[in-house]
Order: structure tokens, then sequence, then C-alpha cells
């Protein structure tokens, strides 16, 4: 769980009460849906990226930081009609409690808040960020689901894919926090955008990791779809001992699979890639100057690698 930064505890705070407002429709369904996603709030650490790289600007980052978890939230409500999902964030999914149909629309009710909040802006630089954004990720997604048909992906198709799918919305967050902040855009976005990295590669170790109370555990499998300490595994392994992993893919036999993953160090190379990507976060704030805005970047960043031990 990420600690809330002192700094931003009130702006913070708006941010909630700002998102409560938003959760709300004129249809009786969809207002018993936003009512029953707003009980379970996630972890906010786009909105708490925002706000930290917006420094003292952090009231008019607000509807901005309020927009971009939307904007995830209505991803998640997507993805969770692509991956089959039962749960989310500990409860039962919307698609598996209301239906694929409320799921997509709810999604879409969400996405099209967003974009009305991001309008009020009045920034057409800010909006193109959004639209990029949500482009991007959507291409990702797709990518994603392609792979499912291909049985083995590299790491590099892999990654590509996390950039997409959830690295450029971290990078979109501390970019938009900068301009708001009137700071220098680039290390803000390179820190989003690396910390997303680290981010996805600690969420995939989650879904094979007996630590993860809020998900069921080994859903990426039975999606057929490839994380990174199954391919690092994969890369290492030869001959009959490749097939023998693909053919426990298929099988989703997830409690083989991680013993064999455990045998070609699959769950340390991940968490060292995630740590490469945490410390290349930090780093990215080099040029920035010290503040007490950048100690809590760098906590943010370190709260990314708690989640992986
Ligand atoms: C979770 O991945 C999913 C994402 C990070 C992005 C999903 C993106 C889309 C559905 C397309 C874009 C949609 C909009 C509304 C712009 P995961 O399945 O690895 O994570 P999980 O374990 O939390 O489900
Ligand atoms: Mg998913």
């Amino acid at each position: 769980m990420t600690t809330i930064p002192i700094l931003i505890k009130e702006s913070l705070s708006e941010t909630r009460k700002e998102l409560a407002s938003l959760y709300t429709a004129n249809v009786e369904t969809a207002s018993q849906i936003l009512s029953y996603l707003s009980e379970s709030e996630g972890k906010l650490i786009r909105p708490i990226l925002v706000l930290l790289a917006s420094h003292e600007k952090q009231q008019e980052a607000i509807g901005l930081a309020s927009a971009i978890e939307l904007i995830h939230i209505a991803s998640l409500l997507h993805d969770d009609v692509i991956d089959e999902a039962d749960i989310r964030r500990g409860k039962e999914a919307i698609n598996a409690r209301w239906g694929e149909k409320w799921a997509v629309l709810v999604g879409d009710f969400l996405l099209s808040t967003a974009f009305n909040i991001i309008l009020k802006e009045k920034d057409w630089r800010i909006f193109e960020i959004f639209t990029r954004t949500s482009l991007i990720m959507t291409e990702g997604e797709m990518a994603e689901l392609e792979a499912k048909n291909s049985p083995v992906i590299d790491e590099a198709q892999y990654l590509s894919i996390v950039y997409r799918k959830t690295a450029s919305l971290f990078a979109s967050s501390g970019r938009v926090g900068a301009i708001i902040g009137g700071r220098p855009e680039e290390p803000f976005a390179d820190y989003g955008k690396n910390l997303g990295f680290a981010f996805q590669i600690t969420d995939d170790l989650l879904d094979i990791s007996s630590k993860n109370p809020t998900k069921s555990i080994g859903q990426d499998i039975k999606n057929g779809r490839l994380t990174l300490p199954f391919i690092h595994s994969l890369k290492e392994a030869k001959g009959s001992e490749k097939k023998k992993i693909l053919e426990l893919i298929s099988a989703n036999n997830l409690s083989e699979l991680k013993r064999i993953v455990e045998r070609y160090g699959g769950i340390e190379y991940s968490q060292q890639l995630a740590e490469k990507y945490i410390e290349e976060a930090k780093s990215c704030l080099k040029t920035v100057s010290p503040s007490p805005y950048k100690d809590s970047l760098f906590n943010l960043a370190d709260s990314v690698r708690i989640r992986v031990n």
C-alpha cells in the first residue's frame, strides 16, 4: 500500500471527493455500479504522481488527477471483460456481478467523464496528451490480445506491451502534473514511465504470488498471457524443457510452472528488472533540484519495490 505523502494529503483528499462526486449517472443500474466502484478505492498512485509533479500547484491539478484515475478505472473495467476476471480489488468484478455489457458501458461512461473534465482545462496540448495516451493504451491492450495467439513472445515484445498499456499513462501523469506546476516536463514524464514499467512488472509477479489477496492467482496464464517470469524461463530453457513449459502453460498447470520458473530464476530476474526501473525512475529526476516533492517521488518509487518483496 502506498503511503500518502503529507505534502499532498489535502489535495488528494479533495481528489477523492471530486471522484466521489463524479460517480453518478442518470441510469439506476449504472449508479449502483458506480457506487459499488467508489467503495473500493485503489492505491491512487496515478493521481498521487500528478499532484506531486505539480508541486505547489496541486489545487489546479485536482481535476486532471481525477480524470487520470477515471481513465485508469475505465481501462480496468474493459480489461476485466477481456481477461474474464472474477475479482478486482478484492471484490467481485463488475463484469462478473453485472455482466460484460454493463462493464463495457460503465467503462465508456467513465472515459467520457474523464474527457469532459480534461476539456474544461481548455488546453489543447493537455487534451492531446490524453487522446494520444488513450490510443496508446488501447493499442497495448490490443497487442496483448493478439499476442495470446502466438505461443511465445520475447522480452522486447512484453516490454512494448507494458509500455503501451501501463507505463504510458504513468508517463502522462508525470508530464501533466509538471505542466500544471510549470516544471520541466521530460524528467517527470520519464520518471512516470519508468515507475509504470516497475509497477506492471511487479503486478505481473503478484499474479503468481500467494501474497496477493485482492485478485485471483494465475489469471495471466489462464488467459494465455505470458509474463516476464515465464518469458525468461522459456528463454533459458533448452529443447524438451522448453516444450514442457509450453505444455504446462497450455494445461494451465500453475503449481508445476512455478517450480520450473523458480528453477530458472524467473522471479528474481523480474524483481531485478523492476528494481532497475525503480532506480532509473529516480535517476530521471537528477536534474530536478532537491525538494520535499522530489523526496516523496523517491519514496513513491520505493513503495513499488515493497510490493515485490
Ligand atoms: C490491466 O492489465 C490493464 C491495463 C493496464 C490497461 C487496459 C487498457 C485497455 C482496456 C484499453 C484502453 C482503455 C481505455 C478506457 C483508455 P492486467 O490485466 O495485466 O492487470 P490486472 O492484473 O490488474 O488485470
Ligand atoms: Mg487484467
